[in-house]
């Protein structure tokens, strides 16, 4: 099946950026409940901070380390890691060439906008009615892994680099995508190279580029709504130094404040699935800044679409499977069908609620 139809489509959005430079703001930016959760989101605790490099030897593996991982994976569902092993160069390059696209006047990034029945390109994803609410924000969105499912016309050109630059940082990110499900796999005590098979062959990787402009009436607008991703694993690289991704942590919003140099990774619906709940797929948004855009790129894990999801026999107790089986597809399908809602795609999947 090819990725457009897995991964749904969107309804034509006006431009966020060209929309910022007026006073304006359309009602329908306008959120009804951002306002008082977002005050109410400071917070001091760190997120925790996971040291790859301790964890990279087999044969010294820092186990107090991977404790701490497994922890976060339970307890947050969100992590940074640093000594990830991306050199500096890399992670500066993506983040110029991203920052060089969304420079570009509109109509040269409008050469790669989404054209119907396609999820890639540069637009909006979820949005199914005329009457919905909208995210202050405008996205590219590319197929990387399988290279198969890569549709040229939609990465830009401009930068000239930008090609090279986003097949080394997603091929990076893929490597260590697989270190953590290794990592994964101990603390769970699951086999390894079952882990693995969910990433090994035909693994899905797809981008998703956010670029959200300043407004002038930050706190009734969301960057982002609040959802948890649906794939197996995301790494978020923040852009730029404008903080604004929000987490949702004993009911209340917490700000994340990624350490200069880390990487943010956060588990997804499929990998709560695999994992029959014990680790935690969280729901997250992102606020908008009065004065500043804000930039980030998230790079999506994801099983074969064939693959069938149900959690590791190791994990599943005496209270048996939580989730019902179903594939990645039927999944995956579910989860684009409906505008984005929390953990609703997910909730219709526990067997008991
Ligand atoms: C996402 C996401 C957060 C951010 O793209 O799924 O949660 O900070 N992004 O841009
Ligand atoms: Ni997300």
């Amino acid at each position: 099946m090819s990725n457009s139809l897995l991964l749904g489509r969107s309804l034509p959005v006006p431009n966020v950026q060209e929309l910022a430079r007026s006073d304006q703001i359309p009602e329908r930016y306008f959120k009804p409940d951002v306002d008082a959760a977002s005050m109410a989101s400071i917070d001091d605790d760190e997120l925790p901070v996971i040291d790859l490099m301790k964890l990279l030897d087999p044969e010294l593996i820092d186990r107090e380390e991977l404790l701490r991982l497994g922890s976060a994976c339970k307890e947050w569902g969100f992590f940074q890691i640093i000594n990830h092993g991306i050199p500096e160069e890399v992670i500066e390059k993506i983040k110029d060439d991203i920052k060089k696209f969304f420079k570009l006047p509109l109509k040269e990034k409008e050469a790669i906008k989404q054209i119907p029945g396609h999820f890639e390109g540069y637009g909006q994803m979820f949005v199914h009615s005329e009457e919905q609410k909208l995210d202050w924000a405008d996205i590219l969105i590319l197929a990387i892994q399988p290279s198969q499912h890569r549709d040229m016309r939609f990465w830009p050109t401009n930068p000239s680099t930008f090609r090279d630059t986003l097949e080394t940082y997603t091929s990076k990110v893929a490597k260590v995508v697989d270190c953590l499900y290794g990592l994964m796999a101990k603390d769970l005590g699951v086999d390894t190279e079952e882990m693995l098979n969910i990433s090994s062959s035909g693994q899905l990787q797809t981008v998703r580029i956010n670029f959200y402009p300043p407004c002038k009436q930050a706190s009734k607008v969301l960057g982002l709504s609040p959802h948890s991703d649906a794939n197996a694993l995301t790494v978020l690289l923040q852009a730029n130094d404008v903080q604004g991704l929000q987490i949702r942590k004993n009911g209340k919003w917490f700000l994340i404040k990624p350490k200069p140099g880390a990487l943010i990774i956060n588990i997804g619906d499929v990998m709560e699935i695999l994992t029959n709940g014990r680790y935690k797929s969280v729901e997250h948004r992102a606020i908008i800044n009065m004065e500043e855009e804000r930039l980030s790129i998230a790079t999506f894990h994801l099983p074969r679409d064939d693959v069938v999801l149900r959690p590791f026999p190791e994990l599943i107790g005496s209270d048996g499977e939580l989730y019902k089986v179903i594939t990645v597809k039927e999944y995956i399908r579910e989860f684009f069908s409906e505008k984005l809602n929390g953990k609703n795609a997910l909730e219709s999947v526990k067997l008991r609620k």
